[in-house]
């Protein structure tokens, strides 16, 4: 059984390396996440049958719980609207740092005693990790969720009071360790969880992909950690696979927000949302409102076109409707392809999936310095949901929360249209200048609506 068990890791972890290949592209990403979900379910059942010493049959606890969590998972993960994937994947990442926290306290219990100081370091460390990533993830998923305002939870000089956090939790981890008891167990959790907390609340606005990415890592680690403490090679495997991926995810967020994580995580974007551009509703002039048939008429003489999607567009639920301009365009001989921004959307690859889900060839999308390359020669930008990600502050104004991000730089086209329902900012929560430019119309409404009244009219057209 034993040899079988080994086997069935080695088919699991080979199914976990195939389907993070899977993912690393949309064509593929559909099945690499199948794959690994089948390695998943391989790995756990072989972790359950692996013969054990002095291990007592509990496997009608276990199955129920399993049963229990794959009904609540398969109907929350059925039920959750596209925009409310990012929650989602919170929810279930700070779940996987509450369990790792959970086996580290029922392992302290057991182990106190008979568990060297290593042994203890090991558990120590993942009742850290495990609580830091829990309590930090349920706070990013209350904040994306519209449900916990930035504001409401940021102190004067939050930084500061997070630095002697971080030195506490470090002290206890030390007492811990040298001095196991459980009075200092239970105050040690409280306060790792409280650091979870303290650490994700100043950080805000544009940077909620980071610290998603980020927490996503940190879950890994305890997995990892977790895995030592059962001796189990698929649980630290799979725990290294998702910290190792977080990281570079994390890194790659960093890197198309110009940002260095150590600025991120001290708190820079969304802690201020007044740029020197003008604070939210300044005065910054006035703005051009078009109607669909202008819209529909512009399109009509052009022949190049760049639609660039953002947040608003998965509200809207317009992708249909771009995809069938797309082909209307493709009727007339007029090109239409799409300027995608790494952090559009909610979370990474937002923009890909809804794209995808209306089978957009890939070909068709443009990452931001091949879109920013042919902006020159593009008639009309037509910017549908999107605003931080087409914000000119970011280039142009030292003051603005999101400077130094690289943006799409629409503005370069001849025509730019700005489908959005109101003047209301975007995630970031600043102004944008790009709405008072001379070649930026306004189209007011639901993206859907207006797309869709955008192809009748060419449609009239003829
Ligand atoms: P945002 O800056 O959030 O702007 C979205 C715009 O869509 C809003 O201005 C909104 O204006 C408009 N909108 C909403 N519903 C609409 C509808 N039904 N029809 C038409 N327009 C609608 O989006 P973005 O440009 O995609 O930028 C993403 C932001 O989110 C960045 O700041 C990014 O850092 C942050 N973020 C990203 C991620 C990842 S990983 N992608 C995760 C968390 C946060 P109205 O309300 O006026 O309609």
């Amino acid at each position: 059984m034993e040899v079988i068990c080994q086997i069935a890791y080695l088919v699991g972890a080979i199914c976990f390396i195939l389907g993070l290949r899977g993912l690393s592209h949309p064509k593929t990403a559909r099945r690499g996440n199948l794959i690994a979900a089948w390695g998943m379910g391989i790995a756990i059942l072989a972790s359950l049958f692996y013969p054990l010493e002095n291990v007592p049959n509990n496997f009608v606890w276990i199955f129920g719980a399993l049963l229990i969590g794959s009904i609540i998972g398969w109907i929350s993960a059925a039920r959750v609207q596209m925009t409310g994937m990012p929650q989602l994947v919170s929810i279930f990442n700070g779940l996987g740092g509450g369990s790792a926290m959970l086996l580290a306290i029922l392992e302290f219990y057991k182990s106190t005693n008979n568990a060297g100081s290593l042994g203890l370091v090991v558990i120590v460390f993942t009742l850290l990790v495990g609580a830091i990533s829990f309590s930090g993830s349920i706070l990013a998923y209350l904040k994306l969720d519209g449900k916990v305002k930035d504001k409401n939870v940021i102190l004067p000089k939050h930084q500061f009071i997070n630095s002697i956090f971080l030195v506490g939790c470090l002290v206890l981890f030390l007492f811990l360790v040298l001095n196991p008891s459980p009075q200092l167990l239970l105050i040690a959790t409280i306060i790792f969880l409280v650091y979870g907390f303290s650490f994700v609340a100043p950080i805000g606005g544009a940077d909620m992909p980071v610290v998603i990415s980020l927490l996503n890592s940190v879950t890994g680690i305890s997995a990892a950690t977790a895995g030592f403490l059962y001796d189990n090679q698929i649980m630290i495997l799979g725990g290294i696979l998702v910290g190792a991926s977080g990281t570079i995810l994390t890194v790659l967020m960093c890197q198309a927000m110009n940002r260095s994580l150590f600025n991120v995580i001290m708190g820079g974007f969304g802690s201020s949302n007044v740029s020197s551009a003008g604070p939210v509703g300044g005065d910054q002039g006035t703005v051009q409102s078009v109607q669909a048939v202008d819209v529909a008429i512009l399109l009509n003489y052009a022949s190049r076109v760049i639609l660039v999607p953002g947040y608003g567009m998965a509200v809207a639920r317009a992708q249909k409707q771009a995809k069938e301009l797309e082909e209307i365009l493709a009727g007339k001989d007029i090109d239409m392809s799409f300027g995608i921004h790494p952090v559009a959307g909610r979370m990474p690859g937002h923009m890909n999936v809804l794209l995808a889900e209306v089978d957009i060839n890939y070909d068709k999308l443009l990452d931001l310095e091949k879109c920013n390359s042919e902006l020159d020669e593009t008639d009309v930008v037509l910017v549908v949901g999107a605003n931080d990600v087409v914000n000119p502050s970011a280039l142009d104004d030292p003051g603005s929360s999101i400077y130094g991000m690289p943006v799409l730089e629409v503005w370069n086209a001849k025509q730019v249209v700005v489908f959005k329902r109101s003047m209301k900012p975007g995630y970031a929560g600043i102004q944008n200048p790009l709405f008072f430019k001379p070649n930026t119309k306004m189209l007011f409404g639901d993206a859907a609506d207006t797309l869709s009244a955008i192809i009748d009219e060419i449609k009239n057209l003829g």
